[in-house]
């Protein structure tokens, strides 16, 4: 079965085409990144607008590098929720247009689900159960998954998510958006000794995380050598250091408790703040102690991309489902404990 995937859920347009026979045959990617730095944050409308412009030529361009007629399609799947409503529903509309012409299958898929499966794609990747950290821009959990749709919510931030406090801590230090690769490369010329932020919910049980302390504590931290007159370049590296250095062994220490809690030997980590070297570097480090295995989407599809979308809409529409004719989905707020496993899975041995 060739699947499009179709991803716009923020400010990100992917499209990719992915055969269930042969693997991932194409893949584009517009970011929308210098369009919205200079506001220091996306712009919904501006974000839906540019959606707009540079769905149609991308699904072109996919389909010439897979060489593959719109004919030669299948299926089509694209990214429902949560996200912008804006942007989603350019999505939504143009699959389910695409779909209605071409007279095949559409199916509106989890965005946080395309992340959860995103190292599928990979040469090695995952046998279930695993364990995995979902660390994105608008998302913080853990979860346990046992198959496709068989998702146990472990823990998750009970108010910023990891990349949103990255995003604003780089405003505090006056970095660009986005600001987790920024903070990240500050970081490397800081000294982890000179300042210590605190490690938010680590001293009681449980998996929950919690990041927006962590940023009052940041701009206290800057305000303070900013009064001090202390506040040169070497003294923000050293901020984005002691940042950088909680938010990685918050994140660390609550997978240790979730692959202690649920006796895995296998952890994925996907979304956006899966990229951060540091945190991969101290991953690693936990993984060999305990004779576990860490597994990561290839760089870019760490960040939002067609490439999972397409994935995931595969297994499930292999498995029969699909969205009603003409009905498209647009849900921008969708709590991942609602999935399920597709009916007629088991008989696909999924
Ligand atoms: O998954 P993603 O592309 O979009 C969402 O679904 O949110 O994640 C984007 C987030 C942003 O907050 C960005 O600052 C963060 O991931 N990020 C990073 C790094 N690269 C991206 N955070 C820390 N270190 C990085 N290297
Ligand atoms: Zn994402």
């Amino acid at each position: 079965m060739r699947v499009l995937g179709i991803e716009t859920s923020c400010d990100e347009t992917g499209v990719a085409l992915y055969d269930t026979e042969r693997g991932l045959a194409a893949d584009a990617l517009h970011s929308q990144i210098a369009m919205h730095a200079e506001y220091g944050g996306v712009v919904p409308e501006l974000a839906s607008r540019d959606h707009t412009r540079r769905l149609l030529p991308l699904i072109q361009r996919v389909l010439d590098d897979a060489g593959l007629g719109r004919d030669e399609l299948d299926a089509i799947a694209y990214t429902a929720g949560p996200g912008l409503v804006g942007a989603l529903m350019v999505g939504a509309s143009t699959a389910h247009g695409l779909a209605r012409a071409l007279d095949i299958p559409v199916l509106g898929v989890h965005h946080m689900e395309g992340h959860l499966l995103a190292p599928m794609l990979e040469d090695a990747p995952p046998a279930f159960p695993f364990a995995a950290l979902l660390v994105s821009g608008g998302h913080t959990q853990l979860v346990e998954v046992a198959g496709l749709g068989r998702y146990r919510l472990l823990g998750e931030s009970v108010d910023d998510a990891a990349g949103e406090a990255f995003d604003k801590a780089a405003k505090m230090l006056g970095l660009d958006y986005p600001g987790g690769p920024a903070v990240a490369r500050l970081a490397e010329d800081g000294d982890p000794t000179r300042l210590r932020f605190p490690r938010p919910m680590t001293d009681r049980p449980g998996l929950d995380f919690s990041f927006s302390g962590l940023k009052t504590h940041t701009l206290t931290a800057i305000r303070q050598l900013e009064a001090a007159g202390d506040l040169d370049e070497k003294a923000r590296a050293d901020v984005a250091r002691a940042f950088e250095e909680a938010v990685v062994d918050t994140l660390v220490i609550k997978c240790r408790r979730a692959l202690d809690q649920t006796g895995l030997k296998r952890l994925v980590v996907a979304g956006g703040v899966s990229a951060n070297a540091r945190l991969r570097e101290r991953l690693a480090r936990e993984a060999a102690k305990r004779d576990a295995e860490v597994f990561y989407p290839r760089g870019r599809f760490c960040t939002d991309n067609g490439a999972m979308i397409a994935y995931v809409g595969a297994q499930r529409l292999l498995a029969g489902e699909r969205d009603e004719l003409g009905q498209m989905q647009a849900v921008p707020r969708w709590p991942m404990d609602g999935l399920e496993p597709p009916e007629g899975m088991d008989r696909l041995g999924l």
